[in-house]
């Protein structure tokens, strides 16, 4: 089916071409947003007035609530949907909704005096902790940065390799037996980039990245609180990199041909299993669990409430929390380089085990230092 575009304007369709991302103004529900921020600083156990008590620069909180993407931020949805061709290509039961799992970067008194060049920050990487990557996984199509807060220039926003697409693309294309991840070291090459885009953005928006436009969290020099979540959406079938008719292309599967130089890769076919697993990045959220049920419990008792009146899929029984495990792949084994259980912070000290895999390519896979893996 040839892809319609009713809410993407030409403008919009050629920009997210040419940048690998497209940012929608004022695209969240604005009362979720401000609701879902409202106790953050419980959850955290830091004096929102006092950064002294803000013990840690980058945090990934895990999440307690969640709503339909649709319902959450509609243009946003529209937007997405139409990138990937349709909504009926969404898969329907992976990240159909987004929540309240911050990615918080509170800055430091460091780097409120330092700064570096988006060519030596570290940890570029796209967005794939769950499944064996190929050129064609389209698990995590696109990556939805939605702002909980303002963000300034300088303020953490994550930043973005415009024309390092060319070399990751080249490098999937040349690997039809998959990455195993977490494969950050790969793209040294981002040292060599020129074109970088720094999140900015007004409290409300959602910018929308392809796939392959490599990112990573830039330093806060304003030492205060920078709020995201990045829901990704998923597709049911890998990208169709060789469609009878071109106008049955998504814009991202037309964004991964244009860096190849390509119309079609009838030649370009897998030659290892898929393969798809427990998102490695959760155990370092879902270890804050219980701490944060408690502080939000303990500020629910002070203002003389009970339990019962907090807001959270951890406290509404077993099929909740079975149900809201389904949705996120957390019913799935563990795959390579799992974090180890408890993980409660991105750390170097962080010990990880790497799963024994047949089927996995490892002499692929370069050591990586954790501390550089901020998905
Ligand atoms: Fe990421």
């Amino acid at each position: 089916m040839p892809v319609e575009y009713k809410y993407l304007s030409e403008e919009q369709r050629a920009f997210f071409l040419k940048h690998g991302w497209i940012k929608i103004p004022q695209a969240m529900n604005p009362e979720l947003r401000k609701l879902w921020l409202d106790d953050v600083w419980v959850r955290l156990g830091y004096d929102e007035h006092d950064p002294s008590t803000w013990t840690e620069e980058y945090v990934k909180l895990p999440r307690h609530r969640e709503v339909r993407a649709e319902e959450f931020a509609p243009d946003a949805w529209r937007a997405a949907c139409e990138l990937v061709g349709s909504e009926d290509r969404v898969m329907e039961n992976r990240e159909r909704y987004n929540g309240d799992n911050f990615i918080l970067n509170f800055g430091s008194d460091h780097w409120k005096t330092h700064e570096v060049p988006p060519q030596e920050v570290t940890g570029w990487h796209t967005d794939n902790d769950w499944y064996r990557q190929f050129l064609d996984s389209a698990g995590s199509a696109l990556v939805m940065i939605h702002c909980f807060t303002d963000i300034l220039p300088g303020g953490g926003g994550t930043l973005l390799c415009e024309d390092g697409t060319t070399e990751l693309v080249k490098t999937l294309y040349d690997h039809p037996q998959g990455l195993e991840v977490p494969f950050a070291q790969r793209w040294t090459h981002v040292r060599n980039c020129k074109v970088f885009t720094e999140v900015t953005a007004k409290a409300g928006d959602t910018f929308i990245c392809h796939c392959y436009t490599l990112h990573t969290a830039s330093k806060n020099h304003h030492r205060n609180l920078r709020a995201i979540t990045n829901p990704h959406v998923n597709l049911k079938e890998p990208f169709n990199l060789n469609r009878a008719d071109p106008s049955d292309y998504s814009l991202v599967e037309q964004l991964i041909l244009d860096r190849l130089g390509r119309t079609s890769l009838p030649e370009w076919h897998i030659t290892a299993p898929r393969r798809t697993f427990y998102p490695r990045n959760y155990t370092v959220r879902a270890s804050r669990v219980p701490e944060e049920l408690e502080r939000m419990i303990a500020a629910a008792r002070a203002k003389g409430l009970g339990p019962e009146s907090v807001d959270s899929i951890y406290l509404k029984g077993e099929e909740a929390i079975r149900e809201h495990e389904r949705r996120n792949g957390f019913d799935l084994p563990d795959g390579p380089n799992a974090y180890a259980k408890g993980t409660m912070m991105y750390s170097d000290d962080i010990v990880v085990k790497r799963a024994v895999d047949e089927n996995a390519d490892l002499s692929m896979i370069e050591p990586v230092k954790l501390g550089e893996v901020k998905a």
